[in-house]
């Protein structure tokens, strides 16, 4: 598969190629995504191609306007209506009981849908000028990190998709919070930037998917794959170590300053760095041959609970 990938920073552009029924990579304030137009399985189809993505991983539908869920949506629950109210535009994905318009290989045969309305502005103009909604997963290679600036879109998918729209690095710098409203209690399916302390507030019944437990059987099907990670073998601590005992190529990343002997070191101010800089050390850990990253455990509180939890998958747990 080989093709011209087209960059621009025009959305309206980027747009044309996906109401054309292309392939288009574009910024969100989470991760980077890899968009195709909703109602179009063969555009669908290629995400699945160009990532390697399995085909029992479904899609999570992007929109500007959430008063047009209704497209891929049959019904918007009471907890949904909370949630969105409170956090659409945003780093929050809401699992709906899906219509029987959206294709089959956009939910992977589930009844729901993931529906999400990004913050991002370039990502808002873009999605606001396509025709229909736009099912985009991560723009990675299946089970690289996802990406976080336009760079490391190119590095995975140059030459694999019809047009690239380039935009500032993603903020947030991890996917989406993902809670299911189809289940009752409503369940937390992915950590996000959105903390279980703040979802409480809006759904106090929420309960933690055993999949946001490592080593728990998957609920969302994404979960079972190994993901997020580097060349690089992963080792987790929960505080630093007085060096890190002669290994060689070794790289470190944490709240607290690298050891002695780490030749790459990345100390983060806070959580929210730790989060947004976190998959872009992976890749240039992986760029400088790196063979072992440290990575220390943050705090399990806020957007704490998700750098752990792709730390966790990161390191195969
Ligand atoms: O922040 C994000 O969510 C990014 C940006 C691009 O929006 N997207 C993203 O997509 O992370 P992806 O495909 O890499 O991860 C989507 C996750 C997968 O684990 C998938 O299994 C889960 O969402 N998912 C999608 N639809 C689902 C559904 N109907 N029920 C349960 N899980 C679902
Ligand atoms: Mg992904």
């Amino acid at each position: 598969m080989s093709m011209q990938t087209v960059v621009t920073d025009s959305p309206l552009e980027a747009t044309g190629f996906l109401n054309r029924g292309g392939l288009v990579a574009f910024p969100t304030e989470t991760v980077y995504g890899l968009g195709a137009d909703v109602f179009n399985p063969g555009a669908v189809a290629g995400i699945f191609t160009a990532k390697g993505r399995p085909s029992d991983n479904p899609l999570i539908v992007h929109l500007q306007d959430p008063d047009r869920i209704g497209e891929v949506a049959s019904e918007i629950n009471t907890p949904a209506r909370a949630l969105i109210a409170r956090f659409f535009p945003g780093p929050l994905t809401v699992v709906l009981r899906k219509n029987h318009s959206v294709p089959d290989i956009v939910s992977a045969g589930l009844p729901t849908v993931g529906v999400r309305c990004p913050s991002h502005p370039v990502a808002a103009e873009f999605l606001r000028h396509c025709r229909h909604p736009v099912a985009a997963p991560s723009a990675n290679l299946s089970g690289r990190p996802s990406p976080t600036d336009w760079k490391a879109v190119f590095h995975d998918l140059g030459g694999r998709i019809d047009c690239l729209l380039r935009g500032e690095p993603s903020t947030i710098g991890l996917e989406s919070t993902i809670v299911d409203c189809t289940a009752d209690p409503p369940l937390l399916l992915r950590s996000g930037a959105i903390g279980l302390e703040s979802l409480m507030e809006v759904v106090p019944d929420l309960e933690l998917a055993t999949s946001c437990t490592p080593g728990d059987a998957p609920k969302s099907p994404g979960m079972k794959y190994r993901h997020y990670s580097p060349e690089a073998s992963i080792v987790l601590v929960e505080a630093p170590p007085h060096d890190l005992l002669q290994l060689p190529q070794a790289a470190w990343i944490g709240l607290s300053p690298p050891p002695e002997g780490a030749i790459l070191g990345m100390a983060c101010r806070s959580p929210e760095e730790y989060a947004r800089v976190l998959f872009g050390f992976f890749r240039t850990c992986d760029a400088a041959g790196i063979s072992t990253i440290w990575c220390e455990l943050p705090p399990e509180e806020g957007i704490g609970r998700a750098i752990r939890d792709r730390l966790f998958k990161a390191a195969g747990n």
